[in-house]
């Protein structure tokens, strides 16, 4: 135990925190050349083409320093806010972290939101100021507002490349020599945190866990302190490239574990592992059950395939327990379901799976987040809306709350008149305003969540030419004076695209509603009026023009292999167009409310 280190790796996203921990396994010869590929440890195909971390991993190192042998365990996070739960239980399996920080790029705000979890946790924090190799690299002006943010002394700060491998060995050291052994006592009774889990069609579900008192040895029946359930620990190991099978897993160490679940949501992110026959009386502290933040409507292309929607739901929630589904029905789409995602990744994310993982095509709606609603009736009974057809009738509504989050936005101090325009008209209040330096600047707000979701980081990004960063976390639930906004195709409501938007805003957005969906629905034999209505009163109307007849007759003649493309493009595209009452929505026209800008 004493030889133990467990630590993590925490970055602003892109600052190179995969290749890092490449470079730490090539120093402790953890890979072999054959083993050897770009981005260890991102194994999730998805993963690697997204050049993101999704799902946390654990690797074991081992290494000699000063004649002495060290087991390291770096504990990979995600790095996407998507997936906080998750990096906040990684980060409580560790007793340190290295806090990277590009040298170009300096603090950013998910260096500053990582490194609050970190030290909430009590981790010893080591400052690494990577990419040192940049020609943009700014060592001097980085550590200085390094050594503000921690409070250090700047010979703390180490200089490393993840690209050169410079620095690589002083890190090491530093892991060694700054981060404490872990504590715990193998003689009290089993206590080992999970901090992840992954889906293995053969084995079942693997368990990767910390331990934090007693031993989980192979064989032994152990209980999950939160769902109650016991298993046996039919295989234990610790985790290299590959898995190291091994008889017991000691105090302070981190392995894995494989019970036969063969559903997800049985090991939840965050519980306690114990024995079953010898239980410890405490289960660690901070678990949750993760709450999805953005809910959408999933249904199928062709109505037939309901049924295999539904097979392929279940499916996927056996291996990915923090997507939740109901069967709802629409008026417009028939049956369907109502998913409750993460955030706006992990929807994109299950989206493209249910597509090349189960072949299925399917029509995604408008995203939204959960609401709170209150009848004059029963003003202190919460009616969940997680679909805004089910918000109930205005005329008997008390109240409706929304999701507020804290946002943590740095950037420029050029910038930050925009950053301000941009939040407050994204219903935004500042809270706080911190100049980092003279240059960067630290702003804080209280926004509604449901602001995020529609199209805030593209907007960001472009009002500060890049220069911005962003994070957030929720503070609980707020009223507001929200109001919902339906859409009328041919004079019939589509339920599907209904949106609860704020009540100053509402015209605005029912207006430009109407402005993208005509462009985006295409032209019919028909005139197709588009209307957007709150209540019965109608806000804005536009007209989808009929196609004239000859239309088609111009695209005879010319060059065949740019017709054929077209023909092959068009087929494509018709694959995810929904057919609603007389009229052809494309999947775009779904989202045309996250993309009104
Ligand atoms: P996420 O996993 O997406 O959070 O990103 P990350 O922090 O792991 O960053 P990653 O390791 O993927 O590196 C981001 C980019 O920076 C890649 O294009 C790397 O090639 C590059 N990069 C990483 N480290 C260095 C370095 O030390 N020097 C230089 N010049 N480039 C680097």
């Amino acid at each position: 135990m004493k030889h133990i280190r467990n630590f993590c790796i925490i970055a602003h996203i892109d600052h190179g925190k995969s290749t890092l921990a490449d470079r730490l396994l090539d120093f402790t010869n953890t890979v072999t050349e054959r083993e050897k590929q770009d981005q260890l440890l991102d194994s999730m195909d998805l993963e690697r083409e997204r050049g993101i971390t999704i799902k946390s991993h654990a690797i074991q190192m081992e290494y000699t320093y000063e004649g002495q042998e060290y087991i390291l365990n770096l504990i990979d996070t995600p790095g996407h806010v998507d997936f906080s739960y998750e990096v906040s239980r990684s980060i409580a399996a560790c007793e340190g972290a290295l806090l990277i920080v590009d040298a170009a790029q300096s603090i950013q705000a998910q260096t500053i939101s990582n490194l609050y979890l970190a030290l909430e946790n009590d981790l010893e924090i080591i400052p690494v100021l990577n990419k040192v190799d940049l020609p943009s690299a700014n060592p001097e002006e980085v550590t200085d507002d390094i050594v503000d943010l921690l409070g250090c002394d700047p010979e703390e700060v180490i200089h490393a490349s993840g690209k050169t491998g410079f620095g690589v060995d002083n890190i090491l050291a530093a892991v060694i020599e700054r981060i404490p052994a872990p504590k715990g006592s193998p003689d009290e009774p089993l206590q080992a945190l999970i901090f992840d889990s992954v889906y293995n069609p053969f084995r079942g579900v693997e368990t990767y866990f910390r331990v934090i008192n007693g031993a989980i040895k192979k064989g032994q029946e152990i209980k999950f302190v939160a769902t109650g359930k016991k298993y046996y620990a039919d295989e234990v190991g610790t985790l290299k490239l590959n898995q190291v099978v091994k008889k017991e897993i000691k105090t302070g160490d981190v392995g894995y574990l494989i019970t036969g679940i063969k559903d997800a949501r049985e090991v939840k992110v965050g519980d306690t592992i114990t024995d079953a026959k010898n239980p410890t009386k405490n289960a660690i502290e901070g678990f949750e059950d993760v709450k999805p933040m953005v809910f959408a409507g999933i249904y199928p292309v062709d109505t037939e395939d309901y049924e295999e929607l539904r097979n392929s739901m279940e499916k996927l929630q056996l291996n990915d327990a923090s997507l939740v589904f109901t069967p709802e029905s629409s008026a417009a789409l028939g049956f369907g379901f109502r998913c409750g995602f993460l955030g706006m990744l992990h929807m994109e994310i299950i989206q493209e799976r249910l597509e090349r993982e189960f072949n299925m095509t399917v029509i995604t709606t408008v995203p939204n987040v959960s609401y709170h609603a209150f009848t004059k009736k029963n003003p202190d009974e919460i009616i969940i809306v997680n679909n805004p057809s089910d918000l109930p009738d205005p005329s008997g509504l008390d109240r409706v709350e929304e999701p507020y989050i804290k946002a943590t936005i740095i950037t420029k101090a050029d910038f930050v008149g925009n950053v301000m325009s941009l939040c407050i008209e994204k219903r935004g209040q500042i809270t706080n305003q911190t100049y980092l330096t003279t240059e960067r600047v630290e702003l804080s707000f209280d926004m509604p969540l449901a602001e995020i979701v529609f199209d805030f980081y593209d907007r960001l990004k472009t009002v500060s030419k890049g220069y911005a960063s962003f994070d957030y976390s929720p503070i609980g639930m707020r009223a507001s004076k929200l109001v919902r906004v339906d859409i009328l195709l041919n004079a019939q409501p589509v339920d599907a695209l209904s949106a609860l938007i704020h009540f100053d805003n509402a015209y605005n957005i029912g207006k430009k509603m109407c402005e993208k969906l005509k462009e985006l629905i295409p032209r019919q034999q028909f005139d197709i009026p588009i209307q957007a209505a709150i209540g019965a009163k109608i806000i804005s109307r536009e007209t989808i023009k009929a196609l004239r007849k000859d239309v088609t007759a111009k695209c005879y003649g010319g060059d065949i292999s740019r017709k054929r493309k077209l023909l092959e493009k068009q087929k494509k595209g018709k694959k995810r167009m929904r057919q609603v009452g007389n009229v052809e929505i494309p999947q775009q026209a779904f989202m045309a409310v996250l993309k009104l800008n």
